[in-house]
Formats: structure tokens, C-alpha cells, sequence
């Protein structure tokens, strides 16, 4: 079929099979070109592994480390009339690629919240690779149904305390406009997002993984986090989602205490500011992250999931000697983000945006380019108005 973007709100409905591979082949061509993780990881579990930093970890361990990977995610084939999901295409290109260079890669389609698809991911990993040295939790969700309970959870993106306004884009018209959020009513919302976005669910994972016994001596676990300025600490570090980080990072010590006796780690890794196809979704951001993104190409500094996803394996997860973490023991990836000067520069033009000077001041296009790009679309040397088969199959799944 003939296949153009379809979008819908901040969604886009449609994804290109040859554009999104692309995608996946710019990745792993990004990873070759940086050379072997020196005592990378060999057998990795990716959780939330077909988008976003999920995909760009498990291509990161995959053509960085030769490793072997497991990804499980939630997404869809292509239905009468309709294109699979990015995150399929995505994982169609993967595995291809892997296999020819002659790399394990299986994966898992399903809830990752579930019991079922834990065990299922279980007795794969049994089957094929015996044991796992990293897991990646990567989930991104505005939903969880609890496993024990079947509670149905919904997270909302909310302010605590008082109402935040601020400006906002729509990135695909351009339009700056100021946007009024009100804050969670009740502790419940606040709960709800925890109970999807907080750090239950991996720990779960590691303990039905560690009960199986498919976890191996030192293995390492790593979550992924965001803080960013105080510009969006309102709707961001100090709003419903950050509370929901705060109960990741807590997790951080129980994991170790259950990874204890096989010498294992358990991370959280503050990742850089990015468009994916969850950060679209939250009001404000995508303002910030089209001027962050000017600034920080400007400066030389700009980096995509692949370059983030790299450098966290490369200079921070497996380095001679200790990780290097903050104070707060956390990873930070985000650091050339959080440099004053990236900072002073971002804040003095957010103060300037209007919908008038923001293709100038902004790096707009370069944010929807990115939007686009997630989907298979914008990319030079793909016809667009080409017949393209829209039937591609993940070989593992079939
Ligand atoms: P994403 O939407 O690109 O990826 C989410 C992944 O989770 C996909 O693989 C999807 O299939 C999978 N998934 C969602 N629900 C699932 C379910 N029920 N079962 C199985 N798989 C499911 O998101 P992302 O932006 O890469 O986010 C990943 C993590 O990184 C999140 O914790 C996010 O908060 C964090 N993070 C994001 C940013 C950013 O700017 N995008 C910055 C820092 C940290
Ligand atoms: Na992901």
C-alpha cells in the first residue's frame, strides 16, 4: 500500500516499513561506527525495547556488544487497511539486521505488566540463553492493569499543588500558545501514576527473573529517568510523573538488596530530553526540547537515543572501575543538557518564543523532522508515494 503520515493530535497513525528502517540501519551504523563497549554486556533483556531508548539500548548492546538480546514490547502488525505499528516495523529491521550479522535477537509481543508475558520471557530466555547480564527497563505507558489485583490504572500527566500555565507549541502548525494545566485533585492521581510509571513492575521483573534463576552472576539492571530544568519542573520533576520517578529511584536500593547474593546492580540512568513518541505527549516539553535541540547543535553537543543510549553503555555502565554516579546516586546522561551555559541559553529564548520568531529561534523543524523520522517518514531517498509492503513480519514472533 501507498503509505503517508496520519496524524492525530500528537499521534501518528501510520509508520513506513522502509522508512523505519532507516531509522534502525542509521542507529546501527551509528554504533558500529564508535567501535566495541569494551567489556560490554552479552546476553541483554530489553523491556519497552521497540521505540525510543528500548530500541536505541538494545541496538546499542546488540552492534556495540555483540550481544545477544530478548526485546518485549506492545505493538502491532500491519491489519486490513491499517500499518503495523512503528515499534513493529522497527523490530522487523532489528532482527533482520541481527541475524545477518549473525546476533540472537527474540522477542516477546505482549503486556510487559502482565504475569504471562514475564513467564513467557522467562522460558525463552531458559530455552535460548540460559541466563541475562543486563536488563533494560524502558516502559513508557499511560496505562498498567496490576497483576496481582487486575486493578486498571491510568497515569496522568498533572501539576501538584497549583495550577501551572506556561507556554506550549503544537509542533505541527508551529503555534505558540499558553496552556493552563490544573493540578491533581486528589492523591490518587498522583498514586495511579506511580502505580504505572513508579518502580513496581521492575522490580517484579527482577524477581520473577531472579526466582527462575535467569539472572547471572553480577548482573546489572538499569531504568531509565528524566529530571530537566526547573522551567518544567512544574509539569515535569515535581508533577505527577516525578513523583513516579522519585519511586523508581527507590527502588534502586531494593533491587540491589535482591541482587545482592549474585553480586548484581540496579541503576537508574537520567537520560536526556528527547522526541519520542512518549515525550511528544506532555504539554510543554516539546517547546523546551525545539530549543534545547538549537542550542545544543549549535554547540556540538546535540545528541539523539542512539548517541545517548552509546554513550550511557560506553562511558558510564561499563567503564574500568566505578559507575560514576551523582549525588543522588543516579546515572546522568542528561549532563550536556544541564550545563549552565546549554541552560542560560534555553531559558532567554523561551522567554522570547511566539509562534512569529520560532522557526527562527527554535530548531521546530528539526523537532517534527524527529517526530516524523520515529514513523519512517521524512527521510530523503524513500519514495513516499511508492507501493511499499506494509506485511512485514518480526521473524522471531511470525
Ligand atoms: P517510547 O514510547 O519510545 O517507548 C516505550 C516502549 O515501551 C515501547 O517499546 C513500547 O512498545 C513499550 N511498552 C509500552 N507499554 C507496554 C506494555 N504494556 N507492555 C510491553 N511494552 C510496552 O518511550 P521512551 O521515551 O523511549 O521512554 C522510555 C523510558 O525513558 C521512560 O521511562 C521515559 O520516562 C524515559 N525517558 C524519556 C525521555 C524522553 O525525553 N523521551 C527522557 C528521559 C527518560
Ligand atoms: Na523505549
Amino acid at each position: 500500500m501507498i503509505i503517508q503520515p496520519r496524524t492525530r493530535g500528537f499521534i501518528c497513525l501510520t509508520a513506513h516499513p522502509e522508512g523505519t528502517a532507516k531509522n534502525v540501519q542509521d542507529q546501527i551504523d551509528y554504533v558500529k561506527s564508535k567501535g566495541k563497549i569494551a567489556n560490554g554486556p552479552k546476553k541483554v533483556l530489553v523491556i519497552g525495547a521497540s521505540t525510543g531508548f528500548g530500541l536505541s539500548s538494545r541496538i546499542a548492546t546488540a552492534f556495540g556488544s555483540d550481544a545477544a538480546t530478548v526485546g518485549v514490547f506492545f505493538e502491532k502488525p500491519a491489519a486490513e487497511g491499517k500499518t503495523g505499528t512503528a515499534g513493529w516495523y522497527n523490530t522487523a529491521a532489528f532482527e533482520a539486521a541481527a541475524k545477518d550479522a549473525g546476533l540472537y535477537a527474540a522477542s516477546i509481543n505482549g503486556d510487559a505488566f502482565s504475569d504471562e508475558i514475564k513467564k513467557q520471557t522467562i522460558d525463552l530466555i531458559k530455552k535460548d540463553l540460559g541466563q541475562v547480564d543486563l536488563v533494560v527497563y524502558s516502559l513508557a505507558s499511560p496505562r498498567r492493569t496490576h497483576p496481582k489485583t487486575g486493578v486498571a490504572y491510568s497515569s496522568v500527566l498533572k501539576p501538584i499543588g497549583q495550577p501551572f500555565t506556561d507556554k506550549t507549541v503544537d509542533f505541527h502548525t508551529g503555534v505558540v500558545s499558553d496552556i493552563s494545566i490544573a493540578p491533581v485533585e486528589n492523591e490518587e492521581d498522583i498514586a495511579n501514576t506511580i502505580a504505572v510509571m513508579g518502580g513496581e513492575d521492575w522490580k517484579f521483573w527482577l524477581e520473577d527473573l531472579k526466582a527462575a534463576g535467569v539472572l547471572a552472576e553480577g548482573v546489572k539492571t538499569v531504568a531509565y529517568s528524566y529530571i530537566g530544568p526547573e522551567l518544567t519542573y512544574p509539569i515535569y520533576h515535581n508533577g505527577t510523573i516525578g513523583r513516579a520517578k522519585e519511586d523508581l529511584q527507590n527502588t534502586v536500593p531494593v533491587l540491589d538488596d535482591l541482587l545482592k547474593d549474585l553480586h548484581g546492580k540496579a541503576y537508574v540512568s537520567v537520560n536526556k530530553a528527547l522526541v519520542t513518541q512518549s515525550s511528544s505527549a506532555i504539554p510543554v516539553v516539546p517547546l523546551y526540547i525545539s530549543l534545547l535541540y538549537k542550542v545544543m547543535k549549535e554547540k556540538g553537543i546535540h545528541e539523539g537515543t542512539i548517541e545517548q543510549m552509546q554513550r550511557l553503555f560506553t562511558d558510564r555502565l561499563y567503564t574500568e572501575g566505578e559507575v560514576q554516579l551523582d549525588s543522588e546516586g543516579r546515572i546522568r546522561v542528561d549532563d550536556w543538557e544541564m550545563r549552565a551555559d546549554v541552560q542560560e541559553e534555553v531559558s532567554k529564548l523561551w522567554a522570547q518564543a511566539t509562534t512569529e520568531n520560532l522557526e527562527e529561534i527554535s530548531d521546530i523543524k528539526g523537532y517534527r523532522d524527529e517526530f516524523f523520522h520515529l514513523f519512517g517518514f521524512n527521510f530523503n531517498g524513500i519514495d513516499y508515494n511508492a507501493d511499499t509492503n506494509e506485511l512485514v513480519g518480526v521473524p522471531s514472533i511470525g
